[in-house]
């Protein structure tokens, strides 16, 4: 995958000028990544980071008229097991946030508080360490279970994001312990533990919301595949050229998603971007791409980014449920034949995880519109 990538992109950047990929390639060499420019006293922003004017505009224009009291839904999983109707409220709040936003929080969901901290400490540790060590992980072999890199879609993205990750397959089989970075090896394997299960507890109460047995999306697979990420968003000499993140939907079933405080991650919503505020102790879950797919568009994968901001570092961790891109026999997912009726017709042809992950990697996705469109009947 990786030479290939590169020849491609070679070709591809050739009429722009070579410059550019000689300078992603050199990024890239350092093995050290965005940290590693902030390291060693950057003050301007490379070109290969600056966003193009049009969406410099868009973003001035809204990220400034965030609606404070306006923001995702907060859902209180705590009495979740409790006797009386709490279950049954908690369902519709699901419902409704997953119809209108595709994004909610949730508190109160029974994972220590000193786990999601040591988790965002651990991922920040491991960005933090010495670079000979953290470049021992340096990779873009995506057929790795545990490998660090700037940027995965660096030669293919139009802009380079101010960010460096972490990467690691949780399932399906199990992970070898060694695998992972000693120095946030203990936590990671704790972490990864709660959010599968927590995961498992949030596909029954959606599987329940879109009026399906409670175990219907787990028996589908959907939480077959976990791929975990451990984002370091360093501070950025001028966040207002470049993106943390750039604007895009999950490819996922669905995510869950654990930000520390410091802030920057938005949702579109209603065409205008909003703040998801950090909550401390709250996970951030939201629909992606194949979930919206199986659910006929009942349940909406919605654009989302992260600001690039002065202060820093910004350390977050999200679990994908989704079935591994390097997986040789991906299963196929069409809208579950339950949702559908003669007004309610499949939109989608059947897809699989490798069809969207192509479509993502290697194509340039038009920014106001979700790549789903591709796979629409
Ligand atoms: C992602 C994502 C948001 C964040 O990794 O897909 O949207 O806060 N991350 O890092
Ligand atoms: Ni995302």
């Amino acid at each position: 995958m990786v030479a290939t990538d590169l020849e491609e992109t070679q070709t591809d950047h050739e009429h722009v000028g070579y410059d550019r990929y000689k300078e992603l390639k050199l990024l890239d060499d350092t093995k050290a990544g965005v940290k590693g420019l902030v390291d060693a006293g950057l003050s301007k922003l490379p070109k290969i980071f600056v966003r193009d004017s049009h969406e410099l505009n868009i973003s001035s224009s809204s990220s400034s008229s965030c609606a404070a009291n306006f923001s995702i839904p907060v859902i209180d999983l705590g009495s979740l097991h409790k006797e009386g109707n709490s279950r049954h409220e908690i369902i519709q709040k699901v419902k409704e946030a997953c119809e209108k936003w595709g994004f909610f929080q949730v508190v109160n969901h029974d994972i220590p508080e000193s786990v999601l901290d040591e988790m965002l400490d651990g991922v920040r540790r491991f960005h933090e360490q010495d670079v000979e060590v953290k470049r021992e992980f340096y990779s873009r072999d995506t057929t790795k279970r545990v490998f660090y890199n700037t940027n995965l879609n660096l030669y293919t993205a139009k802009e380079v994001n101010w960010k460096d990750t972490l990467y690691c397959v949780l399932a399906p089989g199990s992970l070898d312990p060694h695998q992972l970075p000693s120095i946030c090896r203990d936590i990671t394997i704790e972490y990864s533990d709660h959010v599968k299960k927590l995961s498992l507890t949030l596909l029954e109460l959606l599987s329940e919301a879109l009026g399906l047995e409670s175990t219907y999306l787990k028996d589908i697979d959907c939480a077959k595949g976990v791929f975990m990420v451990g984002h370091y968003y360093p501070p950025c000499p001028e966040p207002e050229l470049t993106w943390g993140l750039s604007g895009h939907t999950d490819s996922t079933f669905l995510t869950v998603l654990l930000q520390d405080q410091v802030g920057g991650l938005q949702v579109f919503h209603e065409n205008q971007w909003l703040d998801i505020t950090p909550i401390p102790g709250a996970f951030i879950i939201n629909i992606g791409d194949m979930m919206q797919v199986i659910t006929n568009d009942k349940f909406i994968s919605a654009k989302h980014r992260v600001l690039a901001q002065k202060l820093g570092p910004r350390v977050s961790v999200a679990c994908f449920l989704r079935q591994h891109i390097e997986d040789e026999s991906p299963r196929t997912y069409g809208p579950i034949k339950e949702l559908l009726t003669d007004e309610n017709p499949a939109i989608y042809r059947e897809i699989n995880v490798t069809d969207l992950a192509k479509l993502i990697y290697t194509t340039k996705l038009d920014d106001d519109v979700s790549g789903l469109k591709h796979f629409r009947l």
